[in-house]
């Protein structure tokens, strides 16, 4: 079967063309050898959960790790009811993504799940669980958004930092790195929900360390997906201008890389052609703008639901204002967890050209109605 170009949800590498991240792959690898905890946190499709699939895969092959990739999407909210239910739910997750490759560590969880009721007693079944496994246990948790707004879940990474503190100073025995996904840093959203003032300023997951690696795609990533498209498909095209290009547009975004080669592919290039020609990256801009899709559109949604972000990305986009970036500013933090501002040269900046122009579009719409209701 032909691979296809990617656009909703996981990468697979054998049914999709994809940018070979291996360079980012090595450096969380330094993370977790570094025994850290930390948060991938990156705005929507900016590839998290294909790098922890690939990760997962990765530390799969080493007989040093045993990775745990697990997501808290779909599991409902009664899992967060209260102590008891959380700490028998997550064991009933572990349970069930290890039964797939070790039926007898998912019995040992399934055998001690019946004295496990508060946080304690999951703390003290994670280190027996640890020490069972006898090797380098990573725990990925994938999703995470949610759940951060929950009380509970942030007890129970309370719980994994105490762990983590003890475990330095050689007195417990626990997982050897912890990666959590999701858009927000969980260091940020705690402020939100604690109100008491002792815990305000409390981060349960300040002992992250902060995750700088670079998630989007160089022009020499961009290209490593399209050698993968021309060997795999014999398609002929300028491997050197349409990295290039997608780049430009895009600055490495990357479900906007894989939808612009998804429409070239399957939308511009007719049947039984098997050539990109140049003016084809043109059409794609155009043709992406064009229709809607789940990233625009939560895009829009972000803007539209923030009045001041709204006001803000405007001075930018139509005005064309010079605003510093500063970082700390919550319109400009906000602005970058969603992926729409970016700092260039200290200057607030829109992400890309692509989402510039979409938001031009967007708010133009809006003054000419407004002028035309003036008009009459
Ligand atoms: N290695 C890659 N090569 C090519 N495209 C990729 C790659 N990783 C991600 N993408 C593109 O980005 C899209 C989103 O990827 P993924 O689901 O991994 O991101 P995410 O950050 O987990 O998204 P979400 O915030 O929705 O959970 C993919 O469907 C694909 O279009
Ligand atoms: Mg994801």
């Amino acid at each position: 079967m032909l691979k296809k170009f990617n656009v909703t949800g996981t990468c697979i590498p054998n049914k999709h063309y994809i940018v070979d991240i291996s360079k980012k792959i090595d450096k969380i690898m330094e993370l977790i050898d570094g025994e850290e905890y930390f948060v991938i946190n990156r705005p929507r499709q900016y590839g998290k959960t294909t790098t922890l699939f690939l990760l997962d895969n990765k530390l799969k092959e080493s007989e040093d790790y045993f990775p745990i990739k697990i997501s808290f999407e779909g599991i409902g909210d009664l899992i967060f009811d209260d102590e008891n239910r959380f700490s028998k739910g997550f064991m009933k997750i572990l349970e069930r993504t290890i039964e797939f490759e070790n039926v007898e560590l998912s019995k040992f969880i399934s055998s001690n799940k019946e004295g496990v009721e508060t946080l304690d007693d999951l703390s003290y079944f994670i280190t027996k669980f640890v020490r069972e496994i006898n090797k380098k246990v990573i725990l990925m948790i994938d999703e995470v958004d949610k759940s951060s707004n929950n009380q509970l879940f942030l007890s129970f990474l309370g719980m994994l930092r105490n762990k983590y503190l003890l475990r330095s100073e050689g007195r417990d025995c626990t997982f050897h790195s912890i990666i959590l996904a999701g858009v927000h840093d969980v260091k940020t959203l705690k402020v939100k929900i604690r109100s008491d003032e002792e815990h305000k300023y409390n981060s349960p997951w300040n002992i992250a360390s902060d995750f700088e690696v670079d998630m989007s795609f160089s022009k020499e990533e961009i290209m490593t997906m399209l050698e993968n498209y021309v060997e795999d498909k014999k398609v002929i095209l300028d491997k050197e201008y349409f990295s290039e290009k997608l780049y430009f547009y895009t600055e490495g975004y990357p479900f906007l890389v894989s939808k612009l080669c998804k429409i070239i592919d399957e939308k511009i290039m007719s049947d039984g052609e098997f050539i990109w020609e140049k003016e084809y990256m043109d059409i794609a801009v155009k043709e992406i703008l064009k229709d809607s899709n789940t990233n625009f559109e939560s895009l829009i949604k972000n803007i539209e639901n923030n009045e001041e972000l709204y006001d803000f990305v405007k001075r930018i986009v139509l005005d064309n204002e010079n605003i510093n970036y500063i970082k700390t500013d919550n319109i400009v933090s906000l602005g970058s967890i969603y992926g729409i501002l970016k700092e260039k040269d200290g200057v607030c900046k829109i992400n890309n050209k692509l989402y510039e122009q979409l938001i031009y579009n967007h708010m133009m719409m809006k003054v000419i109605r407004q002028d035309k209701k003036q008009e009459s």
